[in-house]
């Protein structure tokens, strides 16, 4: 059975039965069969697990574990070394998903040599598929070289939250004639040897238009329908996040159920109830 051929003899990259990992050649001939796919992020063995049994087919161990692991308020602070267990968790909690590891802010902007010895981390220590980092044209020299050396690389566009402090907050990106500047960069990412590219916070419009002039798959958070894929934090559309952005959709509300479950058990263990019989040794 081919990686995107199931057993009713129907093809997709979401769901699909492989008998192995999803690789980046998949990613690119789901573009060219014209098949969307959902990316989630996941930054352990447990969740990692359902959502690759779910069939998702790239997992994503973000910096955004900052915010959602860590408690930071940005995905600053965020080190290899914090990020290098988790990516671990996840691929060891995986067995189909294709696991990518986000290079942290201040691990791959120096150099392009700077870049290499910590995409091996990821590749060597966790076991990671590939890495994903943030930028365009700054970051060519890197791309090219990690994919010389045999790593695959996502590109990430638009809002990139490593710099928010020049972009002065999480805002919309691409407007306008800046719009021109992402198209640029996310053909130069290609040009570079990129798989794909993030595209974040950015008009809808422009998001489509990136999308048809790729050969590679375009994946949208906060970008309006077009592109090949999606993505969200796993706390974002599990109803885990207080307070979400307006790109979100949330699928369950997961902190109501939690906040129900873990007081039906701290009732039940001041009344006595809990355990039960059953619940107990002979
Ligand atoms: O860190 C992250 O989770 C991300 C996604 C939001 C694309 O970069």
């Amino acid at each position: 059975m081919s990686s995107s051929t199931t057993t009713n003899g129907s093809t997709t990259l979401y769901g699909g039965a492989t008998g192995r990992r999803i690789t980046v050649r998949d990613l690119i001939a789901a573009k060219e069969r014209g098949e969307r796919w959902p990316m989630v992020t996941s930054y352990d063995a447990m969740t990692a697990r359902v959502f690759d049994q779910a069939g998702i087919p790239v997992l994503l161990v973000g910096d955004s574990a900052a915010m959602v692991v860590y408690g930071y308020d940005s995905t600053l602070p965020v080190t290899v070394d914090d990020l290098l267990p988790l990516t671990a968790a996840v691929v060891r909690g995986s067995a189909r998903a294709l696991v990518v590891a986000d290079l942290p802010f201040g691990s791959y902007q120096g150099s392009a040599q700077q870049a290499l010895e910590t995409a091996a981390r990821f590749m060597k220590e966790a076991g990671a598929h590939a890495v994903k980092l943030e930028g365009g044209r700054r970051v060519l020299p890197q791309v090219e070289l990690l994919v010389s050396a045999g790593i695959p690389v996502m590109g990430h566009l638009g809002l990139t939250p490593q710099s928010v402090n020049v972009l002065g907050g999480y805002r919309v990106q691409g407007r306008g004639q800046s719009g021109d500047e992402l198209m640029s960069d996310a053909k130069d990412l290609e040009r570079a040897g990129a798989f794909s590219v993030v595209l974040e916070c950015v008009p809808a419009e422009l998001a489509e238009r990136v999308t048809a002039s790729l050969a590679i798959p375009t994946i949208g958070i906060g970008a309006g329908p077009a592109t090949d894929a999606q993505v969200l934090v796993w706390q974002d559309l599990m109803g885990l996040t207080p307070r979400p952005a307006k790109f979100v959709k949330q699928y369950s509300e997961l902190a109501t159920e939690m906040d129900r479950a873990v007081r039906a058990f701290a009732a039940d263990v001041t009344s006595g109830a809990f355990p039960e019989a059953g619940h107990s040794y002979e």
